[in-house]
C-alpha cells in the first residue's frame, strides 16, 4: 500500500518523478551508463540543468534580470550567504520561527540586525503584521512559510529595500511576484525535490555592495558565472528538481497547484475547526496551506491517534517537539485523496472515542 506521507521534510514528490529518476540512475537516456556516473560537463547532463533551470523560470515567471542557481548546503548554508554578500552596516529581519531565528544568528556574524517584527510572544502562532520597513537598512529578510509553526505569509510588504525571502517550505505551492524580491531562497526538500540542493533566484544588480573577503564558494558571482557548474554540482538532486517540475508544469503548473493545495487545506481546516476532538494552533488568517498544526483537546490521546493514523498508512503526523501535537504537511505532490484519508480517520476517531 502506497502511504499517505505527511512528513514535513524531506516530503512527498510526485511518483512520476521518483520513478523517472530511478530509470536515470539505472540507465540515463538510453546510454548505458547511470545518471550518477556521467560527467556533470557532459552534454546530457548539460541538457538536464539547462531543463530544470528554464522551467523554474517559466513556472515562477522569474523576469530576466534575475539568475536562477542550484547550489549546495542547504537554506541553513543560505542564512550565511545572504548575510556574508549583502550585509554592509545593517539588516532587518521578520522574526516569525526557529528557521528565521537561525537567519538572524548568522546575519549576527557579519554586522547588526535589527528585529522588525516577531510573533514571539504567542509561541509564534501568528505573522507579524503592520510593521514598518525601516530604510536605513541593507535588506529586509521574511520567511514566507513558518514549517514548524504552520503559519505563512498571505501577502509580502512592499518594501524600500531589498527584500529577501526563505522559500524554502511553500516555493512553487502558490504564484508569487519573483519582481518584488531580491533574492529567494529554498532547500529543495519540500516541493522541489530531494535534500541535496538548494534553488537560489538572485536579482543581478543586488550584488557587488560589500567590500568583505567572501569565500570562493559562498560568493553569489561565482555561482552566477560558473553557471552552477563551478564546482561539481548535485547532479541527482537536481536531475528529481527537473522531473518534479516537469510534473508540475503537466498539471497545469503553480495556479493549477495553488488550486488543489486551497482545497487539501480548506477541506483539512474545515475538520479540525468542526471535529470536538482537536484544535488548530494558529491565527486562522495565517494558517498555511503547506503545514497545518493542530492538537488533540486531550493530549493523552496522542498515541492512541497515532496508533490509528499508522495502520491508515498515515506517516509523518507527530509535531516539532516545539509545538508538540500533530502537523499534517500538505506538500504539492501529496494527493487530495490522502487529506480526505486523514479527515475521514479524525471523524472516526471522535466518534470511537466520544
Ligand atoms: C523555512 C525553512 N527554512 C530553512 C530550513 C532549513 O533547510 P535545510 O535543512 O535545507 O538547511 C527549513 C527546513 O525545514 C525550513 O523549513
Amino acid at each position: 500500500m502506497k502511504k499517505h506521507n505527511f512528513g514535513a521534510g524531506p516530503g512527498v514528490l510526485p511518483d512520476s518523478a521518483i520513478q523517472k529518476s530511478a530509470e536515470a540512475v539505472l540507465n540515463f537516456n538510453g546510454s548505458g551508463l547511470s545518471l550518477l556516473e556521467i560527467s556533470h560537463r557532459s552534454k546530457d547532463f548539460d541538457a538536464v540543468m539547462v531543463q530544470a533551470k528554464s522551467l523554474v523560470k517559466e513556472l515562477l515567471g522569474v523576469p530576466d534580470n534575475y539568475s536562477i542557481l542550484f547550489l549546495q548546503g542547504g537554506a541553513s548554508t543560505q542564512f550565511a550567504m545572504v548575510a556574508m554578500n549583502l550585509l554592509v552596516k545593517k539588516a532587518a529581519y521578520v522574526e516569525s520561527g526557529v528557521w528565521a531565528n537561525k537567519a538572524i544568528k548568522e546575519a549576527k556574524l557579519f554586522g547588526e540586525t535589527q528585529v522588525i517584527a516577531t510573533s514571539k510572544d504567542k509561541n509564534f502562532n501568528y505573522i507579524p503584521k503592520g510593521y514598518t520597513v525601516p530604510t536605513d537598512c541593507d535588506y529586509l529578510h521574511v520567511t514566507s512559510n513558518n514549517t514548524i509553526y504552520g503559519t505563512q505569509m498571505k501577502s509580502f510588504p512592499d518594501s524600500p529595500i531589498p527584500m529577501i525571502c526563505d522559500m524554502s517550505s511553500d516555493i512553487f505551492s502558490r504564484p508569487v511576484d519573483v519582481s518584488k524580491f531580491d533574492l529567494i531562497y529554498a532547500g529543495a526538500q519540500k516541493n522541489m525535490g530531494p535534500a541535496g540542493v538548494t534553488l537560489v533566484i538572485i536579482k543581478n544588480d543586488v550584488l557587488g555592495k560589500t567590500e568583505r573577503t567572501i569565500p570562493t564558494m559562498m560568493k553569489y558571482e561565482t555561482h552566477i558565472e560558473g553557471d552552477s557548474l563551478y564546482n561539481t554540482p548535485p547532479v541527482f538532486p537536481i536531475y528529481v528538481c527537473m522531473a518534479t517540475l516537469e510534473w508540475l508544469k503537466a498539471i497545469g503548473g503553480v495556479p493549477a497547484i495553488e488550486k488543489i493545495n486551497q482545497a487539501k487545506a480548506d477541506l483539512f481546516y474545515a475538520e479540525v475547526d468542526s471535529n470536538p476532538m482537536f484544535v488548530g494552533t494558529c491565527e486562522k488568517e495565517d494558517r498555511s496551506n503547506m503545514n497545518a498544526c493542530f492538537l488533540l483537546k486531550n493530549p493523552e490521546l496522542e498515541e492512541d491517534f497515532l496508533k490509528m493514523a499508522k495502520d491508515a498508512g498515515i506517516i509523518g503526523l507527530k509535531g516539532h517537539r516545539s509545538v508538540g501535537g500533530f502537523r499534517a504537511s500538505m506538500y504539492n505532490a501529496l494527493p487530495l485523496e490522502s487529506v480526505k484519508v486523514l479527515t475521514q480517520l479524525m471523524k472516526d476517531f471522535a466518534l470511537i472515542t466520544a
